[in-house]
């Protein structure tokens, strides 16, 4: 592989997809937000992983079983999904050409990552919020990658996959390979709650990279990229930032890998699924359940921010339509701006998800 082709990575693939007729704002959708926060009495609250008992580790796992043992719903719009967790990979596989590198990353993530929190808790009995994972801890704490807590077989989601030398044949038919330095596995994960066949995944998606029969899940460690890209400084300049558009840009990072700034979504991403996990793939990387957790920090970052100036960041919103057009040549989102769940969830209004203490929303981070 040359150079050039390893700077390419796995946030560059998405489809370039005609955006939706972009909404117009009225006054009276605005001011319907005045009855933000005043439904949400106790909210649910996310804690960072470690601090859970082994009683909450334990109902956490066996709640995301449960989702991936539960059929798919009637009617559901997911080709080739068999249960209600392929659905959720599957929302996200759809969307992706329309929710990476636009102005609705972070908002469509949030309510994403709310969607499946109560599919856990209504569902599967689980009780608590969403938990998720400060990377930094564990960057920061000079304990071996292979040996974060997260990965623990017993009271975390299992390592990694053993190694395939061959990352040129790509399970889920990637049409670009995205070479990741340092990788060490690639294969099925072989130790944890999550091996195959008690927990396997079966989608078909709407696009080519997609693997149709019954699988695994794999991951692919890339220490060395996690230990990159996992750094206090981007989380310092993320909350730091002072208006939506930088804090998003800071957050998502630049549609590849190892490039000359760290990024802490990439980070979480390639450094747990390198090139072969489903963690590492732009489509499909919540096949993954530390996808979740990962995805959970990222928007407790955007909380922090929005939590150092309200109320106006409930209504700060500004990005591009369409993928990859920093510029918003073709268009901008509103607060109006649709979040398409397809048949798993309703679809909602940015605006719906600004606060996460209201609305549809009920949640904090501990
Ligand atoms: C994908 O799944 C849908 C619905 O489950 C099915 O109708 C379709 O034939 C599948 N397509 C492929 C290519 O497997
Ligand atoms: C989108 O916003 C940018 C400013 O960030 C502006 O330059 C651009 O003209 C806007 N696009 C449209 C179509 O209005």
């Amino acid at each position: 592989m040359k150079l050039s082709t390893i700077i390419l990575a796995a946030f560059t693939t998405l489809t370039v997809a005609v955006p939706l007729a972009e909404p117009q704002d009225t006054t009276a959708e605005l001011s319907a937000t005045a009855s933000i926060g005043g439904l949400c009495i106790i909210p649910k609250v996310r804690r960072e992983w470690r601090t859970l008992s082994k009683t909450q580790k334990k109902s956490f796992i066996d709640a995301v079983l449960c989702l991936a043992k539960k059929p798919k719903e009637k009617g559901s719009s997911i080709g080739g999904a068999r249960t209600r967790w392929d659905e959720f990979q599957g929302i996200h596989n759809e969307q992706t050409p329309f929710i990476h590198f636009t102005g609705i990353f972070v908002p469509w993530h949030r309510y994403f990552l709310s969607v499946v929190e109560d599919a856990l808790v209504k569902e599967c009995g689980y009780k608590g919020g969403l938990p998720y994972w400060d990377w930094l801890i564990d960057a920061e704490s000079g304990v071996p990658f292979e040996q974060w807590p997260i990965f623990d077989p017993v009271l975390g989601f299992g390592g990694n996959g053993p190694y395939i030398p061959d990352s040129e044949v790509h399970p889920d038919d990637n049409p670009i390979p995205f070479p990741i330095p340092g990788r060490t596995g690639g294969g099925c994960v072989s130790d944890g709650p999550f091996t195959f066949p008690g927990f396997k995944l079966s989608i078909n998606g709407t696009d080519p990279h997609i693997q149709r029969e019954e699988h695994c899940l794999r991951r692919d460690f890339s220490p060395s990229l996690a230990l990159y890209d996992l750094k206090r400084t981007v989380w310092d300049e993320t909350i730091a930032a002072p208006d939506f558009h930088s804090m998003w840009r800071s957050l998502e990072g630049e549609p590849r890998v190892m490039g000359p700034r760290p990024n802490i979504h990439h980070g979480g991403h390639n450094g747990v699924g390198g090139e072969l996990g489903q963690m590492g793939h732009t489509y499909n990387s919540p096949a993954d359940p530390i996808f979740y957790l990962h995805h959970a920090n990222l928007d407790r970052a955007f909380t922090q921010w929005q939590l150092k100036k309200l109320p106006q960041r409930w209504f700060d919103v500004h990005g591009n339509i369409q993928a990859y057009d920093f510029a918003g040549a073709n268009g901008n989102i509103t607060l109006a701006y649709p979040l398409n769940m397809g048949s798993v969830a309703k679809t909602r209004k940015v605006i719906e998800v600004m606060n996460t203490w209201g609305g549809p929303l009920c949640y904090t981070y501990a």
